[in-house]
């Protein structure tokens, strides 16, 4: 990248799963990576002074309230960091002049439709966090027409997720490993996405010059869990059994979303080459991190 092309950027939440695979995969910006430690976004008058201090050119935002059952237990949080929040953080961007790329979730759809999602696709979100994140995209689309929402959907990567304290795959391998019983549930499709191919195709999107609104960005086509856990053991050659369960067999208070598959058909129409099928994510994950 030519210098002239370097922008000041702001990365929040950088320490987190899919912060830590934009910070590796940075192209040569100048980049400022956010913690909780230097500002919660929670803390309006601390973040402000934070993002102004930063002079940004872009934000790009990964901070969430992503611990999807404790959001029903505490709406309050979830709704100030995954809806406020971003609406606050678009206010002050348009302030600045600085463009906003928003990271939402497959969970603002009820996963009712039967085949993957694009952004034509109307939003119903049927759980709190899919509910705290619709409002979090919804503030930064009114913020300014040249923001980007980027959806995705089960995410891992090598950092783990900071809210959940690892990644599925890990939990899979780590279980297998110590002869722990797997159980998981085979009647929730998603699409399974490696943070290092979608911090990737992010810094491809921000560069696009006429890149604007909602992008679906995860890797090519989708499984249930119980799939997906198959997959991981096959993988890395471990002949473990996995025993498929019903969602309603698994405890919790969240409403299920029984198939979120996302496409991603605004990105084919930028002219950028697709995310690898997950397949082929996951191999190339796990040659990276054995586990
Ligand atoms: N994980 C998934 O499967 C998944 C699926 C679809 C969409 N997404 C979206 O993808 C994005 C990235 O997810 P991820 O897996 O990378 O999450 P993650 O590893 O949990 O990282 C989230 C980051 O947010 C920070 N954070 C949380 N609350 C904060 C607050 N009040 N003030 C400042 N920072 C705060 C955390 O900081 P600390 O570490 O210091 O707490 C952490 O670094 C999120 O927008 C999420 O909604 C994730």
């Amino acid at each position: 990248m030519a210098e002239t092309d370097s922008l000041n950027v702001l990365l929040l939440g950088g320490r987190g799963q899919l912060g830590t695979d934009l910070v590796r995969t940075n192209p040569g910006h100048r980049l400022t990576v956010h913690g909780r430690s230097d500002a919660d976004v929670t803390d309006a008058p601390a973040f402000e002074r934070y993002v102004r201090s930063a002079s940004p050119e872009v934000v790009l935002n990964t901070v969430a309230f992503n611990k999807t059952e404790q959001c029903e237990d505490d709406p309050l949080t979830a709704l100030a960091v995954n809806t406020l929040a971003p609406r606050r953080l678009a206010a002050l961007c348009a302030d600045l002049n600085a463009r906003l790329v928003h990271f939402s979730t497959d969970f603002v759809f009820d996963g009712l439709k039967g085949s993957p999602y694009d952004e034509s696709d109307a939003p119903a979100p049927a759980n709190l966090y899919g509910f705290s994140k619709y409002g979090g995209e919804r503030f930064v689309a009114l913020g300014s027409p040249e923001n980007l929402v980027i959806r995705t959907s089960g995410l891992y990567g090598e950092a783990g997720s900071r809210a959940k304290g690892g990644n599925f795959v890990h939990t899979v391998l780590t279980r297998a490993r110590s002869g722990q019983p797997l159980r998981v549930v085979n009647d929730i499709f998603f699409s399974p996405t490696w943070t290092a191919d979608l911090a990737e195709k992010t810094w491809s999107l921000m560069e696009a010059p006429t890149a604007c609104g909602i992008y679906h960005l995860a890797n090519g086509g989708g499984c249930t869990w119980f799939e997906f856990a198959r997959a991981v053991l096959e993988t890395a050659g471990l002949t473990a059994s996995v025993e498929p369960l019903s969602s309603s067999q698994w405890p919790g208070k969240m409403r299920r979303l029984p198939d979120t598959r996302l496409a991603s058909v605004r990105w084919g129409s930028l002219g950028l080459a697709p995310l690898r099928p997950w397949r082929d994510a996951l191999s190339a994950y796990l040659r990276r991190v054995p586990g």
